[in-house]
């Protein structure tokens, strides 16, 4: 089958615990894949922030508990993760919430004008080896993509705990003129996800990105 971008996350099948099975049973009440639904969704709400590849959801989760002006859109491949998320709903009864199943760009793609205020990506998949860095989400293409997506003056947040990553993510940064650096970013001093966390443990250094929409 023909697929426009290379994936950017490693393909496996990944346990599903009971529980998250059970929750899983909910998704379609949370679901959404298309720029009207967004556009519908958010009707209510102040701002509309995305979240691209929540993982365990454990971060949108506490933004959506803290902020319940704002719908909270989580993008995640991983069904496990997914299954977590909708945990932390339930849990919290969290009603600004929506999940975007598989891989976002194709629903950047087929975005009919910006929609998000924000887009925050936490530890995109490193792909440390050099023969796959081809596959790393944040590149020139991805920032034309997230660009069109992001209302005029809403940020793009990004981090990463890869030396070598952060590196090529600033390389970008600065051959793009869509974006300015600004001087930090709420999203910087939340609370650690699993794998900054882990990066933490393991004493590597946490390199954040934030970028203001400028033309
Ligand atoms: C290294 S994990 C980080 C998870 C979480 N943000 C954290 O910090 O704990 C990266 C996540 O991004 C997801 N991901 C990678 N490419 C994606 C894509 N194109 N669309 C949506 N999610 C993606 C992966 O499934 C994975 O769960």
């Amino acid at each position: 089958m023909y697929y426009k971008f290379l994936p950017s996350f490693v393909q496996r099948k990944g346990r599903i615990t009971k529980s998250q099975e059970y929750n899983l049973l909910q998704l379609s009440k949370f679901e959404i894949n298309s720029y009207d639904q967004i556009v519908s969704a958010k009707e209510d709400f102040k701002k509309v922030i995305l979240e691209i590849g929540f993982g365990n959801g454990e971060h949108i989760s506490r933004l959506a508990q803290e902020n319940r002006q704002h719908l909270y859109i989580g993008s995640e491949v991983y069904m496990s993760g997914i299954g977590q998320l909708l945990g932390e709903i339930a849990k919290y009864n969290l009603n600004n919430i929506k999940i975007v199943k598989g891989d976002i760009r194709l629903l950047l793609d087929d975005l009919k004008s910006p929609l998000f205020d924000d887009v925050v990506i936490i530890c995109p998949d490193p792909w440390p080896k050099l023969k796959h860095h081809k596959r790393r989400m944040i590149n020139l293409d991805f920032f034309e993509l997230i660009h069109k997506s992001i209302n005029p003056n809403g940020h793009l947040f990004i981090s990463t705990d890869w030396k070598n990553y952060a590196e090529s993510i600033e390389e970008t940064i600065d051959s793009f003129e869509g974006f300015k650096r600004t001087n930090g970013s709420i999203y910087e001093d939340t609370f650690l996800t699993k794998f900054q966390q882990r990066a933490k443990k393991e004493g590597r250094k946490i390199y954040p990105f934030a970028l203001e929409k400028v033309s």
